[in-house]
């Protein structure tokens, strides 16, 4: 273990990765295909263009296993931030008083980015291809606004308008991402808004609406539809998200190999749609269909008061609130749930990648979930011993990867311990400063609300005889 410094694995710019990892062919069961809200039948491909720039459509479907990385994206990532650091948390480590090499805990960097996060991954390639299609506008939604920062940082770089319906509840806990989301020129505007026939009927009925994810997804669509030069961008979910955050996880095994190793115990990863997750797990999963690492553990962590995976349905559902994105086959809280105002803003999604409910359903991954004071309790502990104060999403991550070594410590078992620092918190302090203040809570969501929200008669019948 002597070649790498301070327990910091570096890999030259030159060493971002050429491919990324398309686990489509893989995948245990074949993937279900994107849904037209209209109609019921799979979107075609013309439907899709109209909505996501081409080459993301084309990605969302491919069977290619390794798609390459466009040179002059490759050359942004390099320029920008990439490769991230892999760190080993050698003074968390000591906190949970785990010294030596028997349980090791690791943590991919993404917080070095421009914007603080893995987002730019996806943004960046998003906004390039964007530019290939000749587009000029790029319309999202945010919810902690990590990703509204991501895009607008990615379509400023590409010199492409950006539009971003921002969460309210974030909105307001968050005013320093509204700031950093306009000095790249975005405009930025709280959902639900007066702006969009989605957002009226919300707004209308109670201008402070908190709003959610799927409200602000039926902003951003609907206002992405009013000209052939707009398209709309997300910053989760879907296949070609997921497929671009796997340049974290092929960073991150070249980063093991160089300091010896090669096969992790576990991988972990905070999910809100998943891509973060996805991004890090998929080389791996991979790896672990094909049975090269079979007992390799792979955790996904969600919030109590947002949990698609560990207690919603795999059924049919809407990707937003409207019905206006495409139907999807995920697990799913119900397209009407409107989760509690967690500081966590980008766990507060309804439902989950296919790809990690597909993943979920042949137990090649696992799922837990966590409640906000021990998540924020567990940041604590590691901007105490790393330096970095985590985004809250992030320390879902963190506390299932403190949980995980402290029963390894318990069992007295050897184990290597990788997660995904998704990105810092240095925006998100009110969540820190209510911790400390004894004014934040927990938030359990009760069996009776997730029934009433999954048995609604809103959710789409859709006939899988068709393909
Ligand atoms: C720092 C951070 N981590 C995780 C997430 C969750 O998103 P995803 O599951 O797509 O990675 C977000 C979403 O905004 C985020 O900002």
């Amino acid at each position: 273990m002597s070649d790498y410094f301070n327990g910091r694995v570096l890999l030259d710019p030159k060493e971002v990765p050429t491919e990324w990892i398309n686990i489509l062919p893989d995948l245990p069961t074949p993937m279900t295909p994107l849904i037209n809200p209209m109609n019921g039948k799979p979107a075609p491909f013309e439907m899709a263009t109209a909505i996501f720039p081409t080459e993301c459509v084309v990605q969302e479907v491919s069977q290619e296993p390794l798609i390459p990385i466009p040179k002059k994206l490759r050359e942004i990532y390099a320029r920008s931030y990439r490769p991230t650091p892999l760190q080993r948390a050698l003074g968390l480590e000591k906190a949970l008083e785990v010294v030596g090499d028997d349980i090791q805990i690791f943590y991919k960097n993404e917080s070095v980015s421009p914007t603080g996060s893995h987002k730019p991954n996806t943004a960046l390639a998003q906004a390039y291809y964007a530019k290939s299609d000749g587009i000029n506008e790029l319309v999202t939604e945010t919810g902690a606004g990590q990703w509204g920062s991501a895009l607008s940082f990615g379509s400023s770089l590409f010199n492409i308008k950006c539009t971003v319906y921002m969460v309210r509840a974030s909105f307001i806990q968050k005013p320093g991402r509204k700031i950093l989301m306009r000095s790249y020129n975005a405009e930025v505007h709280a959902s639900p808004s007066r702006f969009t026939e989605s957002g009226k009927s919300y707004y209308n009925e109670d201008p402070d609406h908190p709003g959610s994810l799927g409200i602000a997804i039926s902003e951003a669509v609907e206002h992405s539809l009013t000209s052939d030069k707009i398209r709309y961008s997300l910053g989760s979910v879907l296949n070609f998200v997921c497929l671009h955050q796997t340049i974290i996880g092929q960073e991150t095994k070249i980063q093991l190999r160089k300091i010896g190793i090669t096969e992790p115990d576990i991988i972990i990863g905070c999910m809100g749609g998943g891509s973060n997750f996805s991004g890090l797990a998929i080389p791996y999963a991979r790896d672990k269909v094909r049975d090269v690492l079979p007992n390799l553990e792979i955790i996904g962590v969600e919030p109590r008061a947002c949990p698609s995976v560990c207690k919603g349905k795999y059924l049919w559902d809407y990707g937003d609130s409207a019905k206006k994105a495409p139907i999807l086959k995920m697990h799913t809280l119900g397209h009407n749930f409107i989760p509690s105002p967690i500081h966590a803003g980008g766990l507060r999604y309804h439902g989950i990648a296919p790809i990690v409910s597909n993943l979920y359903n042949k137990g090649i991954i696992k799922a837990v979930m966590h409640h906000q004071l021990e998540v924020i309790e567990a940041g604590l502990l590691f901007a105490k011993s790393e330096g970095i104060i985590p985004a809250p999403e992030t320390n879902h991550a963190v506390k299932e990867a403190i949980d995980q070594a402290l029963l390894a410590k318990e069992n007295n078992e050897k184990k290597v311990i990788v997660f995904n620092f998704s990105g810092h918190g240095y925006f998100d302090l009110l969540a820190y400063k209510e911790y400390m203040t004894g004014d934040l809570e927990n938030f359990e969501l009760s069996e009776k609300k997730i029934i009433a929200s999954i048995n609604d008669a809103d959710m789409p019948k859709i006939d899988e005889s068709q393909f």
